[in-house]
């Protein structure tokens, strides 16, 4: 069942905003208007009072499948993915073991489609086991991965950095590196050097090149450069980059309040081009043993909405862009709009106020400096090709099957 009707609903993407009526069938938004009549059959959800926008799709996440099922799985991280607005989510090779085979690649892809909450695209390891000695087999990889990544390390040896971006360039897939090298008490100046050198590294090889996490005003200024002289980059920041401070650990470091604005500023002029949340869910005890990360993907557009949209730093529209259009367009899919012929996914949110409880996360993990947090925009439905995957509280496949189960048909 691909059809529904969204009715006087709040409609905003990056390029629009109106109140009135979606109509999606077969998947696909069909019409956008002030009023539509509700075909025969199709299920109305009643939107009045609430805002829709295209549905995210994070391009950096961490669902720990296959190896470490005490964090998080596909099903469970799914499950947060819808929880949180998303319907895409592209996921990162540090698993146990790391992605660095077809094989491996293959299982993401296959466990992701069986559970069918969410599209997801597997990232392939640029080095063998993330060791950063020996390249991984890429030609292998490329049929079933759209990019390839080391996250949580940078690739250090020079050479073999080189040889991946021009494999990349050849394969037509992507280089996604974690720009840090290691050793240096300067944790900006280890960040902006490897991102100078991918740059230039992917500037003479001509592969496309997508920047993670970038959290310093350094690397902003180096991006800027590069695509002056149109190096073919993109980059993303997370939201923990972007609205919060003090010394959780997380990878890169959280950083000051003027950093922050030179981040956002960044977003604005199109330097940075997307928000993704780098999902990095973690049991209590690894906590405490120091790993580094937040499971950020169910509160990422809450705390957004909360610390930018709210005060007026950025516009609805400004967020739709960054979390919707822009890593739809990285990705080549033809999602992140409200408007015909586009993909039939969004997120529907209610503009009050919750608190972050332990129980408000699908995530198994809770690693995160907002528990116990007022947030505005809460997710109150998720809607993926024109099924509805998330209901005020209800998941598909977990609470009910059939959405018809939760909406009455129109
Ligand atoms: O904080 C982080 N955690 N940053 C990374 O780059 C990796 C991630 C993880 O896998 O836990």
């Amino acid at each position: 069942m691909k059809d529904l009707l969204i009715q006087g609903v709040r409609m905003v993407d990056a390029d629009q905003e109106l109140v009135g009526d979606i109509l999606i069938r077969g998947g696909i938004i069909r019409a956008v208007g002030e009023r539509i009549p509700a075909p025969r059959g199709v299920p109305v959800l009643p939107g009045k009072g609430k805002t829709a926008l295209p549905a995210f799709l994070d391009l950096h996440a961490h669902f720990r499948d296959p190896g470490f099922p005490e964090k998080e799985d596909l099903l469970t991280g799914a499950r947060a993915a819808v929880h949180g607005g998303f319907t895409v989510v592209s996921l990162m090779p540090n698993t146990e073991p790391v992605c660095d085979s077809p094989e491996i690649a293959r299982y993401i892809s296959a466990k992701a489609r069986e559970i069918g909450l969410v599209e997801v695209y597997p990232v392939g390891a640029i080095t063998v086991g993330l060791q950063g000695k020996e390249l991984s087999p890429l030609e292998d990889l490329a049929p079933f991965v759209w990019a390839f990544s080391d996250d949580g390390k940078g690739v250090e040896d020079h050479e073999l950095m080189w040889q991946a971006c021009r494999k990349a360039a050849t394969l037509g897939r992507v280089l996604f590196p974690h720009c840090q090298f290691s050793g240096m008490s300067d944790q900006a100046l280890a960040q902006e050097l490897m991102v100078a050198r991918d740059l230039w590294l992917a500037r003479r090889a001509g592969c496309r090149l997508h920047l993670a996490h970038l959290s310093t005003p350094g690397a902003v200024k180096l991006v800027t450069l590069a695509k002056a002289e149109r190096v073919p980059v993109t980059c993303e920041v997370t939201p923990h980059h972007l609205c919060l401070e003090g010394d959780y650990p997380v990878n890169p470091p959280l950083v000051a309040r003027e950093t922050r604005v030179a981040l956002l500023e960044a977003l604005k002029v199109g330097v940075i081009d997307a928000i993704a949340t780098d999902h990095a869910p973690h049991t209590p005890e690894d906590k405490a043993a120091g790993a580094p990360g937040i499971s950020g993907i169910e509160l990422c557009f809450p705390v957004l909405y909360t610390e930018l949209v709210r005060p007026g730093a950025l516009s609805l529209a400004e967020l739709s862009r960054y979390l919707s259009l822009a890593p739809a367009q990285i990705l080549g899919l033809r999602k992140g709009r409200l408007r015909a012929g586009y993909d039939g996914d969004l997120v529907v949110f209610c503009e009050e106020e919750f608190t972050v409880s332990e129980d408000f996360f699908c995530s198994k993990s809770r690693n995160t400096p907002l528990l116990g947090k007022r947030l505005w925009g809460e997710v109150w439905a998720t809607i993926h090709r024109g099924e509805v995957a998330y209901l005020a509280g209800a998941i598909k496949g977990r609470d009910f099957h059939d959405h018809r189960q939760v909406i009455p048909s129109g």
